[in-house]
């Protein structure tokens, strides 16, 4: 488990960072001069707030957001994502000090796979190696053998050879999509993602038919009807290239909402539709993701709280499965 510190524990639930910012503040000027005075780097994932993607100095997809952590040379990382990520970059990265707006972001996908339970279960299979998915905590990737992100895990699982036995977790959709585009039969963990499995076959099949003109793109943690349906799947840089390249000018976009921030500012003349979810709610949107606001991370940088620190024999442990993803990556020429 990664070590929460108490008394950070404590001050977020007092409302430490809960106290009121100044309205008249500007918070865009705030933020670029506290950068500037700590060495800090923002790092922001394409399921930010828009606020949050303009103050980072760098917005990413899995991969490339742990390929920046590794090499900034910033004393302070703030990570703007959830807790699996500001983990990996302490990973990656153990000498900077990793901060995090909220420290409560978590991941349903993440949560679906506690260490012990699935130590216990992969007892089962002792001939397989175990390639996990990079959402999930420090204690499931000490258990892995490869880490691996929506962008490169077909050429992580290409990498292995054909009559090895692979155990995949936890994310079964994507799994189940890399069964296929790998034509491997992995044993997979039975975890998912609560927004990629919120979306509505039906109303996404009635926008087609309104729509004819538009393009379905996807996540592959979307559920298998759904990619079966798509025209292009992909992480969300893959998403946003494709998005930035394609002579198409309106798209259906299967993933959480905060991508089309991006891709409407690099393509303001196309139109981005996202994918519905399957009732009323805003479940389109992730809950943990959204928890950071521009308000917390302006306290995250001033206060340089809370901090992600980690007992030093798991930070080793899941470094080496995470090396060996960064290593295929780099021999394939992947950048996140
Ligand atoms: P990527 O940005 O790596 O595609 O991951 C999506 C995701 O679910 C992050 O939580
Ligand atoms: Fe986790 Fe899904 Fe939210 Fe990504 S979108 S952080 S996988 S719950």
């Amino acid at each position: 488990m990664a070590v929460i510190n108490t008394q950070q524990m404590e001050l977020q639930e007092k409302g430490f960072l809960d106290i009121a910012v100044d309205p008249s503040l500007d918070l865009f000027a705030e933020i670029e001069r506290l950068k500037k005075e700590k060495n800090a780097i923002v790092l922001a994932h394409y399921y930010q707030e828009p606020d949050i993607q303009d103050v980072a100095d760098y917005i990413g997809d899995s991969l490339g957001l742990a390929q920046k952590a590794k090499e900034t040379n910033a004393d302070i990382i703030l990570f703007a994502g959830v807790h699996f990520m500001a983990e990996t970059a302490k990973i990656l990265n153990p000498t900077k000090k990793v901060v995090l707006p909220d420290l409560k972001a978590g991941c349903s996908l993440s949560d679906s796979a506690p260490p012990a339970l699935f130590a216990k279960w992969k007892e089962q299979y002792p001939d397989h190696i175990v390639v996990t998915y990079i959402n999930c905590s420090a204690g499931m990737k000490a258990l892995s053998d490869i880490i691996c992100t929506s962008s490169n895990a077909k050429a992580i699982i290409d990498s292995l050879p054909a009559d090895q036995k692979i155990i995949f977790a936890p994310d079964k959709n994507l799994g189940a999509y890399l069964n296929k585009v790998t034509g491997r039969n992995m044993v997979l963990w039975n975890g998912a993602c609560m927004v990629h499995e919120i979306f509505s076959l039906e109303k996404i099949t009635r926008l087609k038919i309104r729509h004819p003109e538009a393009k379905l793109i996807a996540h592959p943690e979307c559920e298998e009807p759904l990619l079966r349906i798509a025209d292009y799947i992909g992480s969300t840089t893959q998403l946003l290239k494709y998005t930035q390249t394609d002579s198409s000018q309106t798209y259906i976009v299967a993933t959480e909402t905060g991508i089309l921030h991006q891709m409407q500012k690099d393509q303001p003349q196309k139109t981005f539709i996202p994918a519905p979810p399957d009732n009323s709610c805003a479940c389109n949107e992730c809950p943990h993701m959204k928890l950071n606001t521009l308000e917390k991370l302006y306290l995250c940088l001033k206060y340089e709280q809370p901090e992600l620190t980690m007992e030093e024999s798991l930070r080793v442990a899941a470094l080496k499965p995470i090396e060996r993803m960064l290593e295929i990556s780099k021999a394939a020429g992947l950048i996140g």
